[in-house]
């Protein structure tokens, strides 16, 4: 019998707050859950739209404004959906509030707002208040394998860890979307993207990033259509652009950041981003050579690992592809038979159910990042940017 409830308050209502409120109403009907899950309330910008939303995803209530959430004595956790200069103010007040809070990644747009929000997150972690971020790339079963095998010893040494993100949305005919918007955003492909491989990196390998030794950052498209609204795809797609003759506003962050930085453990590592590598459209990709064997993972065929055994006799050699569907691989077993394959909605709900697992005193499948945990990705993101544009290596130290 559960004698918990865990209520939760979402705030936004686009693509994350559709996966989301999808991995809330999915999470208890999948896994096993030391508490009740409460879809308590949602908050977004219009009443409409709010309205809308909350109906279609099942939340109790809605409201157009995020600060009402804080005040209700059945939301336990803020689940933060919004635009990355939204996060802080968000989390600081919720955690302020006694609230928990699930954060969307990257951290924040800028450091300071991250060093901010993990300050709060270790006040209010004295009174038991708990801090979660949306990594959602570490609960796909092959990427959780994969740091399982390499905490088992199965790589041996690792000498190399070659990350990319890729993607081709945002081209000259995408506007001026939040995400290309400094002040917004933060930073473009960079903190989008980058900030996911450097979280799986940690993660997979257990080490650090301890220095960034070269970095480029570019800009391809400088000027982007100015938009009325968004539309609330990704692209832009649907988008409310201004009368004809469209108005152009300048684009202020990244279409593209690539890195090469030294690990705590020896491993030498590369990570590269964009939005503009045509033909890849969600490209995440991580490849780990061990002095044992290595692996490579791709998103786009996001069930398998590929895995090359260098223990074995050299005429035995090869790579395999594993599928990661089997009940013994992490999260397969809470959802279909083998080889009845996961997509991504799928690493959320079991990010949701492993929240509620943290919450209700149980062990998640994998660690759940903390803010003070996606504080260093976000340190090792700004090493890498002070790199490109003083065109000389930052040691992590350097940023506090
Ligand atoms: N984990 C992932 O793979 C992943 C994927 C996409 C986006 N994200 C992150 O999720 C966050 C949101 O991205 P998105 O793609 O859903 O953005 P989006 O622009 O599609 O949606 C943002 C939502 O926030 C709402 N919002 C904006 N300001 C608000 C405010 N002051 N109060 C209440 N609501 C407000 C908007 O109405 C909208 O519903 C970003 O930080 C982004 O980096 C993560």
């Amino acid at each position: 019998m559960k004698d918990m409830t865990l209520g939760i308050g979402l705030v936004g209502t686009s693509f994350m707050g559709k996966a989301h409120s999808n991995a809330w109403m999915s999470a208890p009907k999948f896994f096993e859950l030391p508490m009740h899950v409460n879809m308590r309330a949602v908050a977004g910008t219009t009443v409409q739209d709010v309205a809308e939303f909350a109906q279609r995803w099942g939340w109790q209530c809605c409201t157009d404004d995020w600060k009402d959430l804080l005040s209700d004595p059945q939301v336990g956790l803020i689940d933060n959906c919004t635009p990355n200069y939204v996060h802080a103010e968000v989390a600081i007040a919720a955690l302020a509030a006694g609230k928990h809070v699930a954060c969307e990644k990257p951290l924040a747009g800028t450091l300071a707002d991250a060093r901010a929000m993990r300050d709060a997150a270790a006040k209010a972690a004295k009174k038991g208040v708990r801090t979660f971020v949306w990594f959602n790339y570490r609960r796909c079963p092959a990427v959780a394998f994969a740091h399982q095998l390499v905490k088992e010893g199965k790589l041996g040494r690792i000498f190399h860890v070659r990350a990319s993100y890729l993607q081709d949305w945002g081209g000259p005919s995408t506007p001026l979307l939040w995400r290309f918007q400094g002040k917004l955003a933060g930073s473009g492909a960079h903190g989008d993207l980058n900030a996911h491989i450097v979280d799986m990196a940690r993660f997979i390998t257990g080490q650090e990033v301890t220095e960034v030794v070269g970095a480029l950052e570019e800009t391809f498209v400088k000027e982007r259509d100015i938009i009325e609204s968004s539309g609330g795809a990704i692209a832009g797609k649907g988008a409310k652009r201004t009368a004809r003759g469209s108005r152009k506003g300048k684009s202020t962050v990244d279409d593209a950041v690539l890195f090469l930085a030294r690990m705590s453990g020896g491993a030498v590592a590369s990570f590269e981003a964009t939005r503009l590598a045509t033909g890849n459209q969600n490209r995440n990709q991580i490849e780990v050579n061990g002095e044992k064997g290595s692996f490579k993972f791709d998103f786009e065929r996001m069930n398998e690992l590929q895995w090359w055994d260098h223990t074995l006799p050299a005429r035995m050699r090869g790579w395999s592809r594993i599928m990661c569907t089997d009940a013994s691989h992490p999260y397969a077993g809470n959802y279909w038979p083998a080889a009845h394959v996961l997509g991504y909605e799928h690493g959320f709900v079991s990010q949701a159910a492993d929240t509620a697992m943290v919450l209700g005193k149980k062990k998640p499948v994998v660690a759940i990042p903390d803010f003070a945990d996606a504080y260093e990705t976000q340190r090792v993101l700004e090493a890498a940017i002070r790199c490109a544009r003083t065109r000389r290596p930052v040691a992590i130290s350097e940023v506090k």
